[in-house]
């Protein structure tokens, strides 16, 4: 069973998560039921994926077998960008809720800062959002909130208003990009960082973003450790993620990856070793570019990450 860690809302969420992101119907109901069986309790969804009511089946397969309780499963969902304005976020809720055959959700996460209306402003405003998503904390329906693909200027802005503060960031890391500024932040606001794409993304995230990415898997400093240790290049990777205190979420879809990627506990790596990891060129592979307009809010990578 996986480590957690205690967020502000004062639960506890296991600090290794299967993503679902980009897993094929068809093929993530498998992964998610072999994941919970082989150990992980904690389950990464969101409405745009696709798949929450594949998820769904899983979740009610290992249920009924027994295999965990559902207060042993960690289960997050996101909010998409479409269904921000205040009355739109119950809904969206209840409708991950449906799909992933859950009564309550551990975390529910804002999915970008970001609505897809064109203007000067975001709009709805996120403030408007954030509250919507207190009232769900209100309601008992999800644990705690969150945002994702926020930058630390966006989030104090939140911090500023919030009467349930956020509980998580998630958003992406790996050694080819650490966002270590935005994990100082969190630090010194006692909010958790969660890594995805903590593998790199490549190559689906190649294909999502149209360009060809570096892969970390393949990197030279990277193997050079794995071959050190008899690990593998991804158990290395998130092995750094663990060390630098955030929580990491692994996606495969392939049985042999899923097991390989929870084996990552009981063994570290040297502080010589994780500051060559810590030194690599970096690369922001999920950029947000598809998201920018020029009639605002967001016209440059500037305006989106505030970097
Ligand atoms: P697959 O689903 O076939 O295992 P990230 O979590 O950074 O988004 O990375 C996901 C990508 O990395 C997917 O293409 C996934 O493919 C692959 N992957 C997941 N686990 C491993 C592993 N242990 N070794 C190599 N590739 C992996």
């Amino acid at each position: 069973v996986t480590p957690t860690t205690t967020l502000i809302s004062g639960h506890q969420i296991p600090v290794i998560g299967l993503g679902t992101w980009r897993s094929a119907k068809g093929v993530v109901r498998d992964a998610v039921a072999m994941a919970i069986r082989s150990g992980y309790r904690h389950i990464d969804c969101a409405a745009v994926y696709n798949n929450e009511s594949e998820v769904g089946d899983a979740l009610n397969t290992v249920l009924a077998e027994g295999v965990v309780r559902r207060e042993d499963l960690w289960i997050t969902s996101k909010l998409w960008n479409t269904e921000h304005a205040r009355n739109r976020v119950l809904p969206a809720l209840q409708h991950s809720m449906r799909s992933l055959q859950c009564d309550y959700l551990d975390l529910y996460l804002m999915h970008w800062p970001i609505t897809g209306n064109k203007g000067p402003q975001v709009e709805p405003p996120i403030k408007e959002t954030w509250q919507a998503m207190e009232d769900l904390v209100d309601r008992g329906l999800v644990r705690a909130i969150g945002v994702s693909n926020f930058s630390a200027k966006k989030l104090a802005d939140v911090l500023g208003y919030a009467r349930i503060k956020p509980s998580v960031c998630q958003v992406e890391i790996h050694p080819y990009f650490r966002n270590d500024a935005l994990i100082e932040f969190c630090k010194g606001h006692r909010i958790h960082v969660t890594a995805y794409s903590p593998l790199g993304g490549a190559p689906d995230t190649s294909t999502i973003v149209g360009r060809e990415l570096p892969s970390p898997l393949k990197d030279h400093t990277v193997n050079a450790i794995a071959d050190k240790m008899q690990k593998s290049a991804a158990q290395v990777m998130l092995r750094w993620g663990l060390q630098r205190g955030t929580s990491i979420l692994p996606k495969s879809s392939n049985a042999h990856r899923i097991k390989e990627n929870l084996d990552v506990l009981g063994w570290s790596l040297s502080d010589a070793d994780f500051g060559r990891l810590s030194d690599l060129k970096q690369t922001r592979m999920l950029d947000g570019v598809w998201w920018l307009q020029a009639e605002g809010p967001y016209r440059t990578p500037q305006d989106l990450w505030d970097e």
